[in-house]
């Protein structure tokens, strides 16, 4: 492998500690964003999002002169697009972000150059990067054009991006093979060999067996609240059966991954995505449901002591222990209550302020509300002792 320099586009939860991992393995890295902010603060050696040992990579990455940010992009042998790819109104997906990052390397790549698309994308993703730069001008049978997909776990991205097994599709077998060649320079998992259409589909695949296998436990939890049974107690026993493994209920699904990427399959397979669409409705319902629940409870509170109760929101994040509220269900439960006139306390022990909300701490929200609901599993919540008050756990952390 002779490359050696390498332009990540893209410097967020995924770009950024793939910029950082390459500069520790001795590559020069240039990362590019269209965040001034977020430039200015790499370059400083610092971090712009929470994920644990991100920062001594970071720091040691600039320290070293390996990796610098930069708002736009330079000469490299490897080009990496890591930039969002959420969707437009009514789940219709947008790579406007990836084909912008596209357009930005066009006039720095150069022949024998690898482009790799990261982001999760609809099918077809990448050859419509080869398009644009076609477009552009650029002759893209002198380039090697791929897809990795990203599959790390947040707060553990830094030991996954290495040990994760990974799949690359390219548009040709040789852009295949030398983009496999890269990945082996730094992943000590399998790297598998596909077509970039079928690397495209597997992690929407991934994806969606989640939030299929999460939305069957939603569903569960409903229909045991209407049947008066314990969700989590009975999961716990069926899964006691060496061929089942329910997953565990929580107060929707949400996050940039699996919120979002199943509705790819859904826009693109229409009436054939029977299963993957209702998963998607069931996740977006058992929110809704909660809603209600939390709704109910301060409805009964109030009518029993003559005020409004004030609802803790313990948890505003998308699942246990992390920073991020992207489509996070707790974050939309309590901005809805808030909306709905109820007086809400936001706990979030993993973020200090945010642009709606006044952060307090778990131990004043309890103590100054009437109903406490867990709405994610964080570490600081377990063990908590609530005496005389209406708890509602959509989590599972009180068992
Ligand atoms: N976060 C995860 O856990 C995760 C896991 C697997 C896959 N992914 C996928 O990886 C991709 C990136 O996700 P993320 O979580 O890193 O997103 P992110 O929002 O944290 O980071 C994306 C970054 O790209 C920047 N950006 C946007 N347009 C740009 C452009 N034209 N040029 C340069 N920079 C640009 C943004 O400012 C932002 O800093 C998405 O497709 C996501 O679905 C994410």
């Amino acid at each position: 492998m002779t490359s050696r320099k390498i332009c990540v586009i893209g410097l967020g939860y995924i770009g950024l500690p793939t910029a950082a991992l390459l500069a520790n393995r001795n590559y020069d890295v240039h990362g590019v964003d269209v965040v001034q902010s977020t430039v200015d603060t790499i370059n400083e050696g610092n971090i712009h999002i929470v994920e644990p040992e991100l920062d001594t990579f970071v720091r040691a990455a600039v320290n070293s002169g390996k990796l610098k940010a930069s708002l736009t992009p330079c000469v490299a042998d490897v080009f990496i697009i890591a930039v969002p790819t959420p969707f437009h109104e009514g789940y219709v997906p947008n790579i406007d972000y990836v084909v912008s990052a596209t357009k930005a390397i066009v006039p720095f790549v150069k022949e024998n150059d690898i482009v790799i698309l990261e982001s999760t994308s609809p099918v077809g993703t990448t050859d419509k990067v080869e398009d644009v730069l076609k477009e552009e001008g650029v002759d893209t049978s002198k380039l090697f054009i791929a897809h990795c997909p990203e599959r790390v776990l947040p707060g553990h991205i830094m030991r996954e991006l290495v040990e994760n097994d990974r799949i690359v599709g390219g548009t040709t077998p040789e852009a295949t093979a030398k983009t496999v060649e890269f990945y082996n320079t730094f992943v000590s998992g399998e790297v598998l060999s596909t077509t970039a259409r079928t690397a495209e589909m597997a992690k929407l695949t991934e994806n969606s067996f989640r939030d299929t296998n999460i939305a069957f436990a939603n569903e569960l939890s409903i229909l045991c609240d209407k049947f008066e049974i314990d969700v989590w107690e009975l999961i716990s026993l069926t899964n006691r059966h060496p061929r089942v493994n329910v997953l565990q209920p929580g107060a929707g699904v949400g996050g940039h991954c699996i919120a979002v990427d199943p509705w790819f399959i859904v826009h693109a397979g229409g009436d054939d995505a029977k299963i993957i669409r209702a998963a998607r409705e069931v996740n977006t319902y058992k929110t809704e449901w909660s809603i209600e629940k939390i709704k109910n409870a301060a409805l009964k509170f109030e009518n029993e002591n003559g005020k409004k109760a004030k609802v803790a929101c313990m948890g505003l994040a998308f699942k246990p222990d992390i920073d991020d509220l992207r489509e996070a269900p707790a974050l939309y439960i309590a901005k809805t209550l808030e909306a709905q006139g109820i007086e809400v306390l936001a706990v979030e022990p993993n973020i200090s302020s945010h642009k709606e909300f006044d952060i307090v701490n778990y131990e004043k929200a309890i103590d100054e509300a009437d109903v406490v609901v867990y709405l994610v599993g964080h570490k600081e919540f377990k063990g908590i002792k609530i005496f005389g008050k209406e708890v509602i756990d959509f989590c599972g952390i009180t068992n």
